[in-house]
């Protein structure tokens, strides 16, 4: 989820040093880091309250060794998929992005619904009848990349947020997993906790006062990040030398959740709607033998629609903004 609906925050503090990285409040105070299965509980709670979660060695060294190989691999023998050599235009300084690796790569399926973070997805978006598959995207600031400077924003967002009760659960839940040691000096994932309750970054730092924070989370390989989409963030950059590899991952809420109040309408909330126009996925995945594995993937946008209806063709797909990547 890169470029739609993508909100970008002026700057606020009239600092040209933190011009884009918002108003420089940066926190060093270490951040809970939950075990995604003793500390369930505590981590969804967590969640609900912040608008994002750390989780601790959700991918084994055997895990990262075949992920890392499959960067090494494909940056080889597919550089065009990562933007290699050209910058794709909608990368801007986002560094190599290799947008649907799903699409020509079924060794990733075993990931999708990896066991050590899972759970909390599910738990998160309502229980396993809720989680809709929505993108896939794979990763790297590459050595001596230089500085990127990426803006706070927030990914896609629903209009009703503000006003549904409760506001759990999110309408997008967006996976990061760090595929490389994220230390000071490298790019961080950046959040600002609790932003998800409010519509600028301006709001909250007024808001919150005090405790606003601008918090880059820092990790070993293997780390996981679950965060809203409409969590304030951005890539919080390093000394633009340093490499970086991650996992990037979505997820939607599906189904009707009917009210529990009294109202003249039986639903209050609809499924999350496609997060993207362009974003497609594969026929062994969407007609899959086992009916779960297609209600994950039935959250399909209109050029999936015409993908389908074309037979899943290759031409319809390489006529498409991503097809190919
Ligand atoms: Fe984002």
């Amino acid at each position: 989820m890169t470029d739609i609906k993508l909100e970008r925050q002026e700057n606020q503090s009239g600092d040209p040093e933190i011009a884009t990285q918002g108003f420089g409040c940066i926190s060093s105070k270490p951040l809970p880091v939950f075990n995604p299965v003793a500390d369930l509980d505590a981590a969804c709670e967590y969640f609900e309250s912040n608008g994002f979660v750390v989780l601790e060695d959700c991918l084994n060294v055997a895990e990262l060794t075949r992920l890392n190989e499959f960067f090494d691999r494909t940056q080889k023998e597919v550089p065009e998929k990562w933007g290699h050599g050209k910058r794709k235009p909608h990368h801007r300084n986002q560094g190599l992005i290799f947008s649907q690796p799903l699409l020509d790569y079924p060794e990733l399926d075993d990931y999708i619904c990896h066991p050590r973070s899972y759970p909390l997805v599910c738990r998160l978006l309502g229980g396993e009848d809720s989680v809709r598959f929505s993108e896939l995207n794979l990763r790297e600031v590459p050595e001596d990349a230089g500085i990127g400077s990426m803006d706070f924003h927030h990914d896609a967002v629903s209009d009703d947020r503000f006003l549904r009760a409760p506001y759990n659960p999110v309408d997008w839940l967006c996976r990061i997993h760090y595929l490389t040691d994220t230390v000071p000096g490298t790019p961080a994932f950046c959040v600002v906790p609790g932003s998800n309750r409010f519509e600028t970054l301006k709001e909250a730092r007024q808001s919150q006062g005090d405790d606003y924070q601008e918090v880059p989370i820092y990790g070993k390989a293997g780390t996981c990040i679950l965060y809203d989409t409409a969590t304030f963030h951005t890539r919080f950059d390093g000394d633009g030398r340093q490499k970086r590899r991650s996992w990037h991952q979505y997820f939607a809420r599906g189904g009707w959740l009917k009210s529990s109040l009294p109202t003249t309408s039986r639903y209050v909330r609809s499924p999350s709607p496609a997060l993207t126009d362009w974003n497609l996925f594969p026929e062994r995945l969407v007609f899959h033998s086992d009916p779960k594995v297609r209600l994950l993937f039935s959250h399909w946008n209109t050029a999936q629609g015409e993908w389908v209806a074309s037979g899943f063709s290759d031409e319809v797909r390489k006529s498409m903004p991503r097809g190919e990547q």
